[in-house]
């Protein structure tokens, strides 16, 4: 895969990052909501049936993917994952209160899976890990003959803003819809992809920082921002970006669902 594996986040840094802002992170990612909320109408879509034996969520963060799926299916078992042990305190506000289930903390690469798993779900969570193929060979290793597979990810096109300004707050794993092919493996169907757009607009850079921080996605970042430094980065964003006084940040996601076929 093209610049895919070239950088190894800093798993530590995308720790502290979503962690600092769990609590802001739901009210402010709307974008990450929507998204979660059409991956679980795809799989609907798609036929999946009403009933999940055993399923898998990691990067389940603050639960905007959680929620939907147990709104939309029975699920009997269910594992929740996330990097963030914080993250586990959420499992306790679900509605309806899935039946069976548990949360592991740490990278989903190496988590021990559980067997025969029916449903492997995440939303806007692929992008962080940099060896995508051995990743989903791994789940599709633990998910049964027709299991389903629901991911989302972001685009080349991801705060394509903040790249041309020379930003370091990419994710290793920006993937197109068509690059999806080449990362599953053989004996994964893909049964729908898309890859919509979505620019969120900001009155101000320290708005946009703001909402960086808040949502924990540039966990990448290193910057220290002096008064200087900030007015030099709004006034480029806004001569290279400015719409109508306005900041432009482009959310690029891409969105999946597929089978295990054989
Ligand atoms: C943008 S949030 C998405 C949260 C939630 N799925 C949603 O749709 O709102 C990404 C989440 O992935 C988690 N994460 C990042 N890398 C991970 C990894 N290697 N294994 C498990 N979780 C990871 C982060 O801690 C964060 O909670």
């Amino acid at each position: 895969m093209r610049d895919m594996a070239a950088q190894h986040p800093d798993q530590g840094r995308i720790r502290q990052s979503f962690r600092r802002g769990l609590e802001s992170y739901h009210r402010n990612a709307s974008v990450q909501a929507e998204i979660a909320a059409r991956l679980a109408q795809m799989l609907q879509e798609e036929g999946a049936p009403g009933r999940f034996g055993a399923a898998l969520e990691f990067g389940c963060g603050t639960g905007h993917l959680t929620r939907q799926l147990l709104q939309r299916f029975d699920i009997g078992s269910l594992v929740l994952n996330d990097l963030v042990p914080e993250a586990a305190l959420g499992l306790k506000e679900l509605q309806p209160a899935p039946p069976q289930a548990r949360f592991e903390c740490g990278p989903i690469e190496s988590l021990v899976l559980p067997q025969d798993l029916d449903l492997i779900a995440s939303a806007s969570t692929v992008q962080w890990i940099p060896d995508l193929p051995a990743l989903t060979a791994q789940l599709a290793a633990h998910l049964k003959p027709g299991g389903w597979l629901a991911l989302s990810g972001f685009g080349r096109r991801q705060f394509h803003e903040l790249a041309a300004l020379g930003s370091g707050a990419a994710a290793p794993s920006y993937l197109d819809a068509a690059d999806w092919p080449a990362v599953l493996p053989e004996g994964v169907e893909i049964l729908a992809v898309e890859q919509a757009p979505a620019v969120l607009e900001f009155g101000s850079a320290v708005a946009l920082l703001k909402h960086l921080r808040q949502t924990g996605v540039n966990g990448q970042a290193r910057q220290n921002w002096s008064r200087r430094r900030l007015q030099e980065f709004e006034a480029a964003y806004q001569a290279r970006f400015g719409r109508g006084g306005k900041l432009p940040l482009t959310y690029d996601p891409v969105l999946l669902v597929a089978r295990k076929t054989g």
